[in-house]
């Protein structure tokens, strides 16, 4: 595998910052990420090709991984956010160990805060089953007190339906609510989005659980974990010049230009990777 090849020595500030998930949904992460700093430019990938992650085994999302680990380097990017729980979950520790020199900035389901907020002690969680078959997934739960019930929900064929662009579709409304219903008669008061695809289902989630649910996702702490990276490594960069955004998809490119809207600093091509 391509571990060996090129890793720049010495990072810049101005150099961007990388992204990869495992096709569309990462973007609401990289909307999180550019309005908390403006000044950094970004490289996407969407490997929609090779999408959905989460039925794949961890050894086949490692290997997707450093595939775009490498070719985000390659084009010069400073740190790598997986923009995708799935391959948080199951790849991140081995690239830390195997890129030495590189921050990895991840994103984890937010068990946590939702644990802290819930009154009705019972928690829903929607993610793949990737993120919740996972032993990263499994030690968060170690951690979360007893008397809170996790009530865990596989959301299959819904990055499937946002990839193939049936964001506000009939099937994905029918999906979410065979999904959600069972765990609203739990009495869940926080529902945790674990999926980056997932927070473009919110106008229907809410729909379905109503406002006593409370939706939290991950984006925001990522964002911010991300620049206390960047200053912890003197990697922030401080000037507004030339900004520029670069999204790249190994599949058809129209629901990737629905979601993030092409202008003269964003770029978004197809590409073979
Ligand atoms: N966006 C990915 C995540 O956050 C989707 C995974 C998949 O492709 O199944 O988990």
């Amino acid at each position: 595998m391509g571990f060996f090849t090129f890793v720049p020595l010495a990072m810049k500030h101005s150099n961007p910052i990388g992204l990869f998930d495992s096709g569309i949904g990462g973007t609401s992460i990289w909307k999180e990420i550019n309005m908390l700093l403006p000044n950094e430019s970004t490289i996407y990938l969407a490997d929609s090709k090779n999408a959905p992650y989460g039925k794949r085994s961890k050894q086949d999302i490692i290997n997707l991984s450093i595939k775009n680990t490498d070719l985000l380097l390659s084009k010069g990017c400073k740190v790598i956010v997986l923009a995708c729980n799935t391959a948080t979950t199951n790849a991140i520790s081995y690239l830390r160990k195997t890129y030495k020199d590189i921050p990895f900035i991840g994103i984890e389901p937010a068990i946590k805060p939702a644990a802290l907020k819930t009154i009705t002690q019972n928690i829903g969680i929607l993610a793949t089953q990737g993120t919740l078959s996972s032993e990263l997934f499994y030690k968060t739960l170690e951690n979360i007190s007893k008397d809170i019930t996790i009530h865990e929900q596989n959301g299959d064929g819904l990055v499937e339906l946002i990839e193939s662009g049936l964001i506000d579709s009939k099937e994905t409304f029918a999906l979410l609510s065979k999904y959600l219903k069972p765990m609203l008669k739990k009495n869940i008061d926080c529902l945790v989005l674990g999926c980056t695809h997932y927070p473009y289902l919110i106008p229907q989630i809410k729909t379905i659980v109503g406002d006593d649910v409370t939706l939290i996702d991950s984006g925001l702490a990522v964002a911010k974990q991300l620049e206390r990276v960047l200053i912890t490594h003197n990697l922030k960069n401080q000037h507004n010049i030339n900004v520029q955004h670069q999204f790249y998809c190994n599949s058809d490119i129209a629901v990737l230009k629905r979601l993030v809207n092409p202008q003269s600093h964003i770029q978004i091509d197809a590409l073979d990777f």
